[in-house]
């Protein structure tokens, strides 16, 4: 068959609807071919009008660049509710009114400095180190309870229950209502998803969940502040700025919710993505449970290769021309950190799961302004629960591969993970 060739001078119409491929359902469990495509335009304007950035240096330099704004974010067409909030949760990417008591994630300098300089001071390294013998000892009470089964069911066993208990320990929450913490992290979750408030069902639970914990959170704070106790809203509540106490308490509930969501979820996305690939990669699960030592090496690799992050948003304040574009002021840009993470201009053979790679330079907890604050926290948390269980788990396998995937394509992570097992030590 004669080999079919495009005609001279014509280049073929770069495809703009490769972002909303990836929002697809349907790419969920494999995005990375499309990632790699995206990748041949580094800054590339959709059919929609966003402009998706995919390549290392690029997202780098946006990463660090002023002119991209996280708090004036392209307006949605959702009308408010009053409540400024509320309206935080609904139209996170919207309403002028709301952007004085988001959370800094949604914040620029100097608010954002401000607020993430009161955040940074309560994490402290002796607060987080602190969290090693809590960590192993729920870890291990987890994997405990699946003693008799033949099965782990890795998301509702462990995953989900570990990162929700150490954020409400070092919150300042009390063990009893940790399961209704669980509950609203995982409802508020898909507020950070592109297209959550086109359903008017997520934005009735988001609501509903917002108003039961910005509640919870407000009578909590009080208690904080008659009878402190050493964990960080204790911390934080006391540190408010007495000249303006109403602002303080916005500023308190949004920060308390942003570090149950932004650490929650991304962290179950973690833990589940290090067993599934640990147990797509045999021999590198087998060398992670003769040598602990590897942990570290092994979780900065599946930052870069199975983030739970794969995209965040940002709005260009002013034209910025780079790789050849330029992106006009207003637009919104999709720093779609995950195919940074595997562009082959920076990692060799980048669709390689390799722990030994040098030079590291992953973008799974961001870069720049905003780079995660729960880090140390994260890294922690994910590498004892992979030792204890690549330790603890005899035989482990996958049950089914591909595994089903949540929805969110931003926040990316499998429902469920089964793995089957002979026991457990
Ligand atoms: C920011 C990832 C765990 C709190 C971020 C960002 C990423 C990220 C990519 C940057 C967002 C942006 O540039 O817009 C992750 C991953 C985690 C994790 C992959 C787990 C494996 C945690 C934990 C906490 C946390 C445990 C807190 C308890 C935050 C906060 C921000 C943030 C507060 C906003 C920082 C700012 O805007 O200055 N995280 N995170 N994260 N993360 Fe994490």
């Amino acid at each position: 068959e004669e080999p079919r060739v495009a005609p001279a001078g014509t280049a073929p119409a770069p495809d703009d609807t490769l972002f909303a491929q990836i929002l697809d359902p349907a790419n969920r469990a494999n995005p990375y071919p499309l990632l790699a495509r995206l990748r041949e335009r580094p800054v590339a304007r959709q059919r929609d009008g966003r402009y998706a950035v995919s390549t290392h240096a690029e997202i780098r330099s946006l990463l660090f660049d002023p002119r991209l704004s996280s708090e004036d974010l392209p307006p949605s067409r959702r009308p408010h509710t009053g409540h400024v909030l509320k309206d935080w949760i609904l139209n996170p990417i919207k309403d002028r009114v709301a952007t004085a008591h988001r959370p800094l994630i949604f914040r620029d300098p100097p608010a954002h400095d401000a607020l993430r300089h009161l955040v940074m001071q309560q994490f402290t390294v002796r607060r987080v180190r602190g969290t090693h013998d809590r960590v192993t000892a729920v870890v291990d009470a987890l994997i405990e309870r699946c003693r008799g089964r033949d099965r782990v069911c890795l998301v509702e066993d462990l995953s989900y229950p570990l990162p929700v208990a150490v954020i409400c320990e070092l919150l300042g929450v009390p063990e009893a209502d940790e399961p209704q913490f669980q509950a609203w992290a995982t409802q508020l979750s898909t507020a950070l998803e592109p297209d959550a408030r086109r359903d008017e069902d997520t934005r009735r639970a988001n609501v509903a969940s917002f108003d039961a914990i910005a509640d919870y959170m407000k009578r909590l704070i009080a208690e904080k502040r008659r009878r402190p106790t050493d964990d960080m809203l204790s911390g934080l509540a006391n540190h408010a700025d007495p000249a303006t106490p109403k602002m303080g308490d916005f500023d308190l509930i949004s920060t308390a919710i942003l570090l149950l969501v932004a650490g929650h979820e991304t962290t179950v996305n973690l833990i589940t993505n290090g067993m599934l690939t640990l147990l797509r990669h045999p021999l590198e699960l087998e060398r992670l449970r003769r040598d602990p030592e590897r942990a570290p090496r092994v979780i900065e690799e599946l930052l870069r290769y199975e983030p739970p992050v794969h995209f965040r948003t940002r709005k260009a304040l002013g034209d910025i021309a780079i790789a050849g574009e330029t992106i006009p002021k207003g637009a919104a840009v999709m720093l779609v950190l995950a195919a940074a993470s595997r562009d082959p201009a920076c990692f060799p053979d980048p669709d390689t799961f390799d722990p030994d790679r040098a030079d590291n330079q992953h973008f799974g907890f961001g870069g720049g302004l905003h780079y995660c604050v729960g880090a140390p926290l994260a890294r922690i948390e994910v590498e004892i629960a992979l030792v204890r269980l690549c330790q603890r788990l005899v035989r482990p396998c996958l049950a089914r591969d591909p595994p089903p995937y949540r929805p969110g394509a931003a926040l990316r992570g499998p429902a469920s993970l089964e793995i089957t097992i002979d026991g457990i030590l």
